[in-house]
């Protein structure tokens, strides 16, 4: 998919890649309960209208692409706002947060057309990064196109795969439109204090919402 994408920015063929911002993030950036401007990661950022639409909402923004193209045309048009641009692959969290700087503190992370076409066997990858760098209640927003087996193409994600990669760190919200899902990190679950284990008389310490273990993806599975 790496070289698809570095072919496919060099021919300039990004369908993708429309003006306007997609009406799921404008709801979060303007809609009744607008989040506040924060830190916000923008993971597969192609040429970067959506972190340059962040920024000119006033948030702090890191983008990140492994596509060196994608990444040198978001500099040259977007060179105001406030925006890190970053080549790094998104499912590996020291590339794309190399200082510290974003860890437990980017309030919204999004993902826009990204993770669907992420190899299935790097997808935790991809849940590392985004649970890693999430700060306390932050918002990730991912558009991703159904599991399907094309010969080209991104090879899909359901939305009960991406529930399954987030399981025990993120909660999902309402989905907003067909494609779009939201999720919103969950309170870190204390572990049972050492005076605790093994006393009949402690209260029980439930998982908060661990879900289905069931749901769980096997990836060897989902490959082919
Ligand atoms: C369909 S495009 C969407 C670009 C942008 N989010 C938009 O909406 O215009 C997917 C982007 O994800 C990038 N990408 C795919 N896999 C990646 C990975 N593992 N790490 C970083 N970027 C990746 C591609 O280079 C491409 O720019």
């Amino acid at each position: 998919m790496r070289r698809t994408y570095r072919t496919l920015y060099r021919l300039g063929i990004v369908p993708w890649d429309q003006p306007g911002a997609p009406a799921p993030l404008v709801d979060l950036l303007e809609g009744p309960a607008a989040l506040p401007p924060a830190q916000a990661l923008d993971l597969g950022c192609g040429t970067g209208r959506q972190a340059h639409y962040l920024a000119a909402h006033g948030w702090s923004v890191t983008a990140v692409d492994y596509t060196p193209e994608a990444i040198t045309a978001a500099r040259r048009d977007h060179a105001h706002g406030d925006v890190v641009w970053r080549v790094a692959d998104v499912t590996e969290p020291g590339a794309v947060d190399p200082d510290g700087r974003l860890a437990g503190a980017t309030s919204l992370l999004l993902d826009n057309g990204c993770l669907h076409g992420v190899p299935v066997g790097r997808r935790t990858g991809w849940a590392a990064t985004v649970s890693t760098l999430a700060a306390p209640g932050a918002v990730l927003l991912v558009r991703a196109e159904q599991h399907r087996r094309r010969a080209i193409g991104p090879r899909g994600i359901d939305e009960s795969e991406i529930t399954a990669l987030l399981a025990h760190r993120w909660r999902p919200l309402v989905t907003v439109e067909p494609t779009w899902f939201s999720y919103a990190l969950l309170p870190a679950t204390p572990l049972p204090s050492q005076d605790t284990v093994g006393d009949p008389t402690a209260p029980a310490v439930e998982p908060a919402d661990r879900g289905d273990p069931g749901d769980l993806v096997d990836p060897g599975e989902m490959e082919g």
